[in-house]
Order: structure tokens, then C-alpha cells, then sequence
């Protein structure tokens, strides 16, 4: 036999061989394919039937329930399905869950993708082992590599107490990821279910936290801890559900009324935002008219300038479709934050509300709005601020609780940003508020005043009871004082307003300046580490 051909004969046995151990092999085969299947069936059951049925009756949906719904029809890509926890401790090597706590991948939503988790409490309580917090950290490193939103539905007890310290390092490592990947891609946190300790700082390091009515609760440790450490008797309800944390701690950014309704708006809020901090947000078509006038704009100011009118009223009749996602609602609604689109561009509102405090700036009304000023900055959506404020709130109150300091973030944020900054005063803007509502002054790019506008240090009443002390003719001295500065000139004599512009026209003016503005790019802060904000 030559070379060549004892070589093919070498490779022929070889393969003849190895393909008479074929036929065990496919035996092999069948049974890993078995296993395979059989592993599936288990992870789609999570911790079983009973347990399904128990999350339901509590009007939950599961945890694959609620990827189907967040997500467009068939594009969830799961990661990790086979991944079991390692624990032997507390018996736990006879409790072993295919997946484990939770199920975690990409997808898309709205025809873009996401990374998400969705932690399953028929495992376990949705408990964090090292494995739940291993399969959180690789799709957290993946959305970062890629620039996509990442979407946490949470509904977990907690560090997994079996795994000790392991869970506790789970927990770290995910808030780690959190400030890694904070301004560089959307982070939004849907809280549908209990939330104690770890599960609960993640979500609050996150860009946006939302909850579902009657079935999510957000604390550091539960009602039985809170009762060893503070002897006080509360409810789940009353120390971390949805009503505290969207209108007394300011935690969450709104509540919805179930499961369904709260990823509907998840995907709604997804639309405003851009993948990344290295993207503009998408531009949508809009049916709005973007030239046309808005006659009733011209009417909305009270004659009465101490009478309250509704901010909403002037936000609806301006923006895209009336359509408005409000940031935090119930939360110090003497100001108004949310996304909006002008010519179909995604836009950040911030206004002031004449109808609560007179659309004071109190230090809830400036920690909300200095947030989502943060937020608009960092993924570049520009800001445009509607006014009507008279001024910061004075009293012992707010001075014990540091408004200089809190108020202090919102001035802090609004110069930090460097997005298009558009401002329309409609009536007041007096003293600090004038100053802080994205003023000239503080770097706005465009600032227009209404002929109702009125730009001060301050209101008639205060003003003349400093400057004329002990004087009798208060009213006439009043009245001359609304004379001179109860009108839009002294700010356009000197340039510190645009222009005095007729309400009707503010829609397109505002659409048109976006358009100017997109190009806009701010290269003269000094080089610095990080700023000092006053935290
Ligand atoms: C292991 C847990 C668990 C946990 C719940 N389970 N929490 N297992 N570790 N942390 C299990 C229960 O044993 C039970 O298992 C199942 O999940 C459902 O729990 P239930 O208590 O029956 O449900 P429910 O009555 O609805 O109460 C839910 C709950 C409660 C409010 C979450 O379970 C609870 O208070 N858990 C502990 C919360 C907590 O304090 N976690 C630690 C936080 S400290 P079976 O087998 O019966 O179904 C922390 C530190 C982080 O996280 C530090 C970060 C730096």
C-alpha cells in the first residue's frame, strides 16, 4: 500500500470506528435531549403549580407572564435557563430550582432591544442566591457592552438566608454594576412584589422605580424587624407600600394599578429614551401641527394675578398628541416633571404648578426636579421649563430641613446639564425660583416671556413692606411697584429674556428652537474628576 493510501485507509478505520460508537452515542444523545427537555419544563414551572396559583390568587402575574407582556411578541431570548444554586447548608442540596430565582435575557421593546430579569417568587420568594445575582450581573455587563436600557421586575425577598455572605455579595456586586452603569444606559426598576433590604437599594440606585398597588412593598428590613428595632406597629402597607413611597418619601416615581398595567407603561416610557447615553432619543411622527398657532394659550392667565390656574392646561395644549409621561405625580405636585415630544422629539418638562403652594420651589419640589434634570441630561433630552414661581419656601420647616441644600441640587443640576435649555415664563418668576427654572442666567439657551410675565426679586406685598417700612400709603406704593417690575420689560430691556412673545405662538417657537438647538455642544467646563453636588 502506498503512503497516501494507508493514510485514507488510517482515517476510514477511524471513522468506521467511531461511527459503530455512534449508535451508543445516539442513545446519549436521546437521553441529553430528554434531559434537556425535561430540565425546560421544570424552569418554565419555577417552584410549581401551587405556587403559581398562590402568586396568582395575590393578583400577580409570574415571572414569565410578566416578560411576555414587557416585551414584543416572541423576541425574549433567555440566558442562563439551566442554572442551579450551589448551597448545601439547611438542606438546601435537595431544593435545587432550574434557573434558579430568576429569569433573565434580552429582547425587544418597541422594536428596540433591552436586557432584562424578572425574579421569580414561586422560587424560593424570588431570594437572591449567588447564582440569581450571577445571572443579574451578566445581562447588567452585556446591556452596558451593547448601549440598551435594562429592566429590572422585582418581587424578591431579599439575600437568599440559606447562602449568607454569598448572597450578601450578590447584592454588592449588583449595586455595583448599578453606579457603573448609571448615565450611560437607562436603568428603570418595576417593583411587583415584596422588596426588603438588598432588593430594595438596587432598585433605588436605579434611574426610575415603579410600583404596583397592593402587592409591591419597598423597605430596608420588614414590619417584624422594624418593630424589634423601633417598637412601632406597622403594616407592610404602611411602611413601604406604593402610597409611601410615590407621595411621602419620594422613593418610587409613580404606582400603577396592576402587573398588566405597569409593564404597558414601562414599554410607553421606553419610547421617550434613548438606548444609550451615546444615542439621541427616537423621533416619532408627529400628526400635531407643528406651526400652527394655539389661540387658547392666550387666555389661560388669570386676570387676577394671585389667582391659581392649572399648569396642565398650557403643558397639554403645547406638547405633541397630549401626550404626557408624568414623572412622580403624587409626589410635590407643586411641581410638574415628565417626558413630553415637541415635532415628535422627546423633551423633559419641568413647571411650576400655581395650583399647589402657588407653585412654590419647597425642598421636595427642587429633589424631584433636580433628579429629573440629571436624568434629561444624561441622556441627552433636552429641558424646557414652563414658570410661574414666587420664589423658594421661607419658614422654619423648610429652613430645619436644609432647602439651601436641597434647593441647592436643582440650581446644581440645571447649570451641569448641558442639553438645549428652553424657558417660558408665564406669570411669575420671582427671586430664586426665576433664577433656577432654567433662567438666562444659569445657562438657558432660549428664554421667552409671556406679556403676563412678572420678573423680581420678589412679590409687591414683600417688597414694599422691606423697602417702605412704617410708610401709610401702602397700596399706592404696591401699585407702583407692580407698575415697574409686574411686567415682562425690566428682564427684556436688558436681555435677560428673548423675547416677549404672544402665548399662542409658544408651540412653534419652542419646536423651532429644538431644531436650531440639537446641534448644540457645550466643550468649556474645566477638567475635573467629578463635581461636588451637595449631596
Ligand atoms: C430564603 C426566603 C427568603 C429569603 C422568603 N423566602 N424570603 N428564602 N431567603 N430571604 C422563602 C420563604 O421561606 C418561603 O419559602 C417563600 O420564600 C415565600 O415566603 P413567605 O414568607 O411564605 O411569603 P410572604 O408571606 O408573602 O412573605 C414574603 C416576605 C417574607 C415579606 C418577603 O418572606 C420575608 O419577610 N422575607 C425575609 C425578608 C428579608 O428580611 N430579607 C433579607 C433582607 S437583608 P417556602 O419554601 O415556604 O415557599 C438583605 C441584605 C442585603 O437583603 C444587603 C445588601 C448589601
Amino acid at each position: 500500500m502506498k503512503a497516501l493510501d494507508r493514510k485514507i485507509f488510517q482515517v476510514l478505520l477511524k471513522y468506521t470506528r467511531h461511527s459503530s460508537n455512534n449508535s451508543l452515542s445516539a442513545n446519549q444523545t436521546i437521553a441529553v435531549q430528554e434531559r434537556i427537555k425535561e430540565k425546560r419544563k421544570h424552569a418554565l414551572l419555577g417552584g410549581g403549580q401551587k405556587k403559581i396559583d398562590a402568586q396568582h390568587a395575590r393578583g400577580k402575574l409570574t415571572a414569565r407572564e410578566r416578560i411576555d407582556l414587557l416585551c414584543d411578541e416572541g423576541t425574549f431570548c433567555e440566558y442562563d435557563m439551566f442554572m442551579e444554586h450551589t448551597c448545601t447548608d439547611f438542606g438546601m442540596e435537595n431544593m435545587k430550582f432550574t434557573g434558579d430565582s430568576v429569569i433573565t435575557g434580552h429582547a425587544k421593546v418597541n422594536g428596540r432591544p433591552i436586557y432584562l430579569f424578572s425574579q421569580d417568587f414561586t422560587v424560593l420568594g424570588g431570594s437572591l442566591s449567588s447564582v440569581h445575582a450571577r445571572k443579574i450581573m451578566k445581562i447588567m455587563d452585556q446591556a452596558l457592552l451593547v448601549g440598551a436600557p435594562i429592566i429590572g421586575m422585582n418581587d424578591s425577598g431579599g439575600a437568599r438566608i440559606q447562602e449568607g455572605i454569598e448572597s450578601l455579595m450578590g447584592y454588592s456586586d449588583i449595586g455595583h454594576r448599578n453606579v457603573v452603569a448609571s448615565g450611560v444606559i437607562p436603568q428603570i426598576s418595576l417593583i411587583m412584589g415584596p422588596c426588603a433590604g438588598g432588593a430594595a437599594y438596587s432598585p433605588a440606585l436605579t434611574d426610575f422605580t415603579f410600583m404596583v398597588d397592593n402587592t409591591s412593598y419597598l423597605y430596608v428590613t420588614g414590619p417584624e424587624v422594624a418593630k424589634s428595632a423601633t417598637n412601632e406597629d406597622v403594616t407592610h402597607e404602611e411602611l413601604g407600600g406604593p402610597k409611601v413611597h410615590t407621595t411621602i418619601s419620594g422613593v418610587a416615581h409613580n404606582s400603577f394599578k396592576n402587573d398588566v398595567e405597569a409593564l404597558l407603561q414601562i414599554r410607553n416610557l421606553l419610547s421617550y429614551l434613548p438606548q444609550s447615553n451615546k444615542e439621541f432619543p427616537p423621533i416619532r411622527s408627529c400628526t400635531d401641527p407643528v406651526n400652527c398657532d394655539i389661540p387658547f394659550l392666550d387666555s389661560v392667565i388669570p386676570f387676577n394675578s394671585s389667582d391659581p390656574y392649572d399648569m396642565y392646561d398650557i403643558i397639554y395644549a403645547i406638547i405633541d398628541e397630549r401626550e404626557f409621561f408624568e414623572i412622580m405625580p403624587r409626589f410635590a405636585a407643586n411641581i410638574i416633571v415628565g417626558f413630553a415630544r415637541m415635532g415628535g422629539r422627546s423633551v423633559g418638562i419641568i413647571a411650576n404648578q400655581p395650583k399647589v403652594v402657588a407653585g412654590c420651589l419647597d425642598i421636595n419640589a427642587s429633589l424631584k426636579a433636580a433628579r429629573f434634570i440629571s436624568f434629561c441630561d444624561s441622556f441627552n433630552i433636552p429641558l424646557i421649563s414652563f414658570v410661574d414661581v414666587p420664589g423658594f419656601l421661607s419658614g422654619t420647616q423648610q429652613e430645619f430641613s436644609g432647602i439651601l441644600k436641597h434647593g441647592a441640587k436643582m440650581i446644581y443640576s440645571i447649570v451641569e446639564a448641558t442639553v438645549p435649555k428652553l424657558s417660558v415664563i408665564t406669570r411669575k418668576a420671582y427671586g430664586g425660583g426665576y433664577a433656577t427654572m432654567l433662567s438666562r442666567g444659569l445657562g438657558g439657551d432660549v428664554n421667552y416671556a409671556w406679556p403676563t410675565a412678572e420678573v423680581a426679586v420678589m412679590g409687591a406685598k414683600g417688597a414694599v413692606s422691606i423697602l417702605y417700612r412704617g410708610k401709610n400709603n401702602i397700596a399706592e406704593l404696591e401699585n407702583h411697584y407692580i407698575d415697574t417690575f409686574g411686567n415682562p420689560f425690566p428682564a427684556a430691556i436688558r436681555g435677560y429674556v428673548d423675547d416677549i412673545i404672544e402665548p399662542r405662538t409658544t408651540r412653534w417657537r419652542l419646536i423651532r428652537d429644538l431644531e436650531l438647538l440639537k446641534t448644540k455642544t457645550v466643550n468649556h467646563h474645566p477638567k475635573k474628576k467629578h463635581g461636588n453636588i451637595p449631596l
